[in-house]
């Protein structure tokens, strides 16, 4: 799968994406995450360490420090460009090294040095509804992102099988290569 989109109806909605997120991973991922002030990008985070078995207490935005570790079922690194101004301050903070083959990477303002990025990232597109509710986009580049989307997808169609009035609405849009 390379596309989907859903509708987030609250911040519980957001958490529970990103716990799927989190037991969705296998090592290796990249995750670009793009949107507004307050769209929900770290709340999304959160609910992704919380999948990979971190204590959400634990997770705080990277804003002045660039990129946190937290060690879960896989190490997972949280990075926010909000604050380079230049695409060269990601060579001196080492951003390529932060991409390994066995953990994952979120990144929060991805869409800032796009260059500085891997080919096969997992786009995560946030964007405002009304003050709580939140779009969600995923586009996946490349063959691993893509199926990680899948395992995603699988994870919330089991979660509202079980939940038929789940809260978190496919918009009909999602599709396969
Ligand atoms: N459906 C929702 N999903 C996520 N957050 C929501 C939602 N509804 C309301 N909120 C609120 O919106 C805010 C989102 O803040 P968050 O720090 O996650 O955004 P952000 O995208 O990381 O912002 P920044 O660009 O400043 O890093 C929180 O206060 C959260 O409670
Ligand atoms: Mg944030």
């Amino acid at each position: 799968m390379d596309c989907l989109d859903l509708i987030l109806s609250s911040r519980a909605d957001t958490d529970l994406l990103g716990q799927a997120i989190g037991q969705a991973l296998k090592g290796g991922e990249v995750l670009a995450l793009i949107g507004d002030l307050g769209a929900g990008k770290t709340t999304l985070v959160r609910g992704i360490a919380v999948g990979l078995g971190v204590p959400a207490r634990s997770v705080s935005s990277p804003t002045f420090v660039l990129a946190h570790e937290y060690q879960g079922r896989l190490p997972l690194t949280h990075i926010d460009l909000y604050r380079l101004t230049d695409g060269r301050e990601t060579d001196s903070m080492g951003l390529a090294e932060l991409f390994t083959d066995h953990s994952v990477a979120a990144i929060e303002w991805a869409d800032r040095f796009p260059a500085c990025l891997p080919e096969d990232l997992l786009e995560i597109r946030l964007a405002h509804r009304s003050p709580s509710t939140r779009n969600v986009s995923f586009r996946a580049l490349g063959p691993e992102s893509s199926a990680l989307l899948t395992r995603i997808a699988e994870l919330l169609r089991k979660r509202t099988s079980h939940r038929p009035r789940g809260k978190i609405t496919g918009q009909g849009k999602a599709s396969t290569r």
